[in-house]
């Protein structure tokens, strides 16, 4: 069996090292670690690999904190210490941002807690027999992996899991998804139980049993696309009670509340000066960040094509022109139009189809936010062509143990 010496971890989660020049991926291991290693496969430019046995371990190198690691698809970094993930994140957004020709990229900001801090979770869940199971998908597979405690969740999303995983006991043969919210003021979760396979019976079973829970703000059992609804239609997605975010547990929320409080703050840093600005926010959600300058500018126009979001959005910044549809299409129905300010915050692909018509609204400044660093690259490389230069951007770690890289990017003055 070839020996390995890991030389890094790399975008996607393997750690990465070279045999006779050729570039190996290897799920779990740690830079420094020197390991023997199975070819699993071969392709002409690179080769996959799994480690049979760990030699010399890494500096790094740490025990994972849950004992599903490995097995689960959740989590890929836990392996190695909090402050080597960070380098890691660091050392592959660098690359991708140079390669994009921006001008600086600033150190990457850690997240305060590397456990606990997630207050947004999607799961699995399956019946049979009185038996449940309820987790992620393993890891490369669509096979349901049970985890009755993931260590990543802030408290008040693990005890309404705990509840649903409860009441799922009550049902026959079922199978669905949950989707959840936390509401930190009030230290309880917004629910979505999805039923995909089962009785319509079952919904109206366990809508009765999640109804009036502690742990439960509220939420809703969907089976063949009805909803049964319980409790608060809404959750305050923020920790003031004077200044609440409305959001559910089906609209989008930063997985990391003190890591979206950063990049709020920095949002508001560059995007200034806004007085007198007219601003064209994409991919708005519930209002999360247009707040952060709503404010100061004189106008802004936000778009949001998810109706649950869209609504919300309306709620959460009145004084918005909210417009609910596709970005790209009505950026095409904004053409001929000026704005100061563009601030986009895509979902993982991106928006290459948006590049052009942005560039046509003859913006200031552009403001990318971004949960992809790789599509990121790519779509600053577009704008660059139509003349916005590519000036700033900054890592910021919304997720811990993962590695996932949340940034933000400023194109044009
Ligand atoms: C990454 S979230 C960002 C939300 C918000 N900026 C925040 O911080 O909470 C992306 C949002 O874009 C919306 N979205 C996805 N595809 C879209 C499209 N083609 N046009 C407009 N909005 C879209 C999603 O519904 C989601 O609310």
């Amino acid at each position: 069996m070839p020996e390995l010496r890991i030389d890094a971890l790399a975008f996607g989660g393997d750690a990465v090292g070279r045999l006779d020049g050729k570039v190996v991926f290897v799920p779990y291991a740690a830079p420094g670690d020197t390991i023997e290693i199975e070819i699993v496969e071969e392709r002409p430019s690179y080769s996959r690999a799994r480690i049979v046995r760990l030699l010399e371990p890494g500096e790094g190198r740490r025990e994972p904190a849950c004992s599903l690691f490995g097995a689960c698809g959740g989590c890929h970094w836990q392996m190695v210490d909090y402050a080597l993930q960070i380098a890691s994140k660091q050392a592959i957004f660098k690359r991708s941002m140079t390669e994009a020709a921006v001008e600086r990229v600033h150190a990457i900001s850690g997240a305060p807690t590397e456990l606990g801090y997630r207050r947004r979770c999607r799961m699995h869940w399956e019946v049979s027999g009185g038996e449940v199971q309820l987790g992620y998908y393993r890891r490369g597979s669509r096979e349901l992996l049970d985890a009755p405690v993931c260590p990543l969740l802030v408290q008040p999303l693990q005890l309404a899991v705990d509840r649903v995983r409860e009441a799922l006991k009550g049902l026959g043969r079922a199978k669905g998804t949950v989707a959840a919210n936390a509401d930190l003021t009030g230290q309880r979760a917004h629910i979505s139980v999805r039923i995909d396979e089962g009785e319509a019976a079952a919904a109206s079973a366990l809508t009765r049993s999640l109804d009036g829970s502690p742990e439960l703000a509220g939420g809703q059992v969907v089976h063949n696309r009805r909803a049964s609804r319980f409790g608060a239609e809404w959750i305050n997605l923020r920790l003031s009670e004077e200044d609440p975010l409305w959001g559910s547990a089906v609209t989008f929320a930063q997985a990391n509340l003190e890591q979206d409080r950063l990049l709020r703050r920095r949002l508001e840093q560059w995007a200034k000066p806004l007085e007198g600005a007219r601003v064209l926010e994409l991919f708005a959600g519930v209002g999360n960040l247009t707040r952060a300058f709503a404010s100061a500018a004189a106008e802004v126009v936000a778009v949001e094509s998810f109706p649950a979001c869209a609504t919300l959005l309306r709620h959460n910044a009145p004084d918005v022109r909210v417009i609910q549809g596709d970005a790209v299409a009505t950026l095409k129905k904004l053409a001929g139009e000026r704005f100061d300010l563009v601030v986009l915050d895509p979902p993982r692909e991106g928006c290459a189809a948006a590049a052009p018509h942005i560039a046509t609204l003859a913006p200031r400044t552009v403001l990318y936010v971004s949960c992809d660093p790789m599509t990121l690259a790519r779509d600053i490389r577009l704008l660059a062509k139509h003349g916005l230069a590519p000036r700033r951007a900054q890592a910021l770690d919304m997720m811990p143990q993962t590695y996932h890289i949340e940034a933000i990017a400023q194109l044009g003055d």
